[in-house]
């Protein structure tokens, strides 16, 4: 009884993070973004028309296609507009781009990008090394990506980086990062925001706080966690974030991804991962997992190396094993034994 103490800071809602009881969680699927723009092959442009489809009908809430940004600085997103275009839409499904200025918002509008993602940092550091712009200036460009968005009545979701630390400045406080949110949701009239964990640096109690502030402040502005694997921290994150009333995450199919601008920085928490570990706990994920993981084992080919995805190589837990081809023998020799 000595831990009931412990407990009486927790609300209910956390403690009943281990059964999902059916609760929804929206999965939002980065793969052709986040994780291909790193990748040193060209994926063709066919293959990612069929890679988005494929995750249509796995049942992903939204996906993020592609993103119009400078083909010189990501070339390996250099087709947006065609891929964009020609991916099959599935009712429901919200296909979002990221957007980090007027031209590329001009082009995401054009190729009929449901969400524009607009990109910027928590931090002036990274800020600058991604985006060469201050922060002001980046709020400012954004003010006007904003307008035209609403012109063209698409709607805007803002991605803050480092929001849980920056490789370069280290801790980012609180205090800035829900100041930025404050501005992106109160004055621009945002509809959603992502925090993302860029380099892996979140851990579940920072997780846990973030959320709750962020919850209690603008409980009607739709929340995204966008968590990376870096340090092992993924899934434990997510938990976390799930606890303090998150519903919605980026994932990426296999696990692939990272930032251009973050050295040692690694791919996406592992949507099939995710999706595996919430459905067991019993939550309504929406998502189809058998089709999920036929997705994910084609992308060893279409990157030309293996992916971190542990259920890929795994399985699922009940993807039975044969047992060994004398068991027959064993058990009779066991037997025997008395
Ligand atoms: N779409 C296509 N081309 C674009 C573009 C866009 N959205 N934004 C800029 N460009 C082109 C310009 O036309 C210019 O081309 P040119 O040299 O042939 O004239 C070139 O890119 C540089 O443009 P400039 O306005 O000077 O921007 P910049 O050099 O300061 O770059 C960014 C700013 C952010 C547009 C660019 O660095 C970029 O797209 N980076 C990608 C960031 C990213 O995706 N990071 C990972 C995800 S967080
Ligand atoms: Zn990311």
């Amino acid at each position: 009884m000595s831990n009931l103490s412990n407990l009486s800071n927790v609300s209910n809602e956390s403690m009943n993070v281990w059964n999902g009881a059916g609760r929804r969680i929206f999965m939002q699927e980065v793969g052709t973004r986040d994780g291909l723009q790193v990748e040193a092959a060209f994926v063709p442009t066919e293959d990612k028309i069929a890679l988005v489809n494929a995750l249509s009908r796995a049942g992903m809430a939204k996906i993020e296609v592609t993103a119009f940004v400078s083909p010189q600085a990501i070339p390996a997103l250099r087709d947006a507009e065609q891929v964009l275009r020609e991916i099959e839409r599935a009712p429901g499904v919200v296909y979002s781009a990221l957007v980090p200025n007027v031209r590329g918002a001009e082009r995401a509008i054009d190729a009929r990008a449901d969400e524009l993602n607009l990109v910027m940092s928590a931090s002036e550091s990274h800020n600058l090394a991604n985006l060469r712009m201050t922060r002001e200036q980046s709020f400012r460009a954004l003010s006007a990506v904003n307008a035209i968005a609403r012109g063209a009545q698409g709607a805007v979701n803002v991605s803050l980086s480092c929001s849980f630390g920056c490789p370069m400045e280290g801790d980012v406080a609180e205090d800035v990062v829900l100041g930025w949110c404050a501005r992106y949701v109160e004055e621009l009239g945002a509809r959603g925001v992502t925090l993302c964990d860029t380099t892996g640096m979140a851990f579940p109690s920072q997780v846990e706080r973030l959320v709750r502030a962020f919850r209690a402040r603008w409980p009607g502005t739709e929340l995204t966690l966008h968590f990376h694997n870096t340090r092992g921290m993924g899934l434990a994150n997510v938990l976390a974030a799930i606890a303090a009333g998150a519903d919605r995450f980026d994932a990426s199919l296999g696990g692939i991804g990272g930032c251009p601008y973050a050295p040692g920085a690694t791919g996406n928490v592992c949507s099939e991962e995710i999706v595996h570990a919430l459905e067991l706990m019993g939550y309504d994920t929406g998502v189809d997992l058998a089709r999920l993981i036929e997705a994910a084992a084609r992308l060893p080919a279409l990157i030309n190396h293996g992916i971190p995805s542990q259920i890929v190589a795994a399985g699922r837990r009940l993807d039975l094993h044969k047992p060994p081809a004398d068991f027959d023998a064993i058990r009779e020799r066991a037997l025997a034994k008395g």
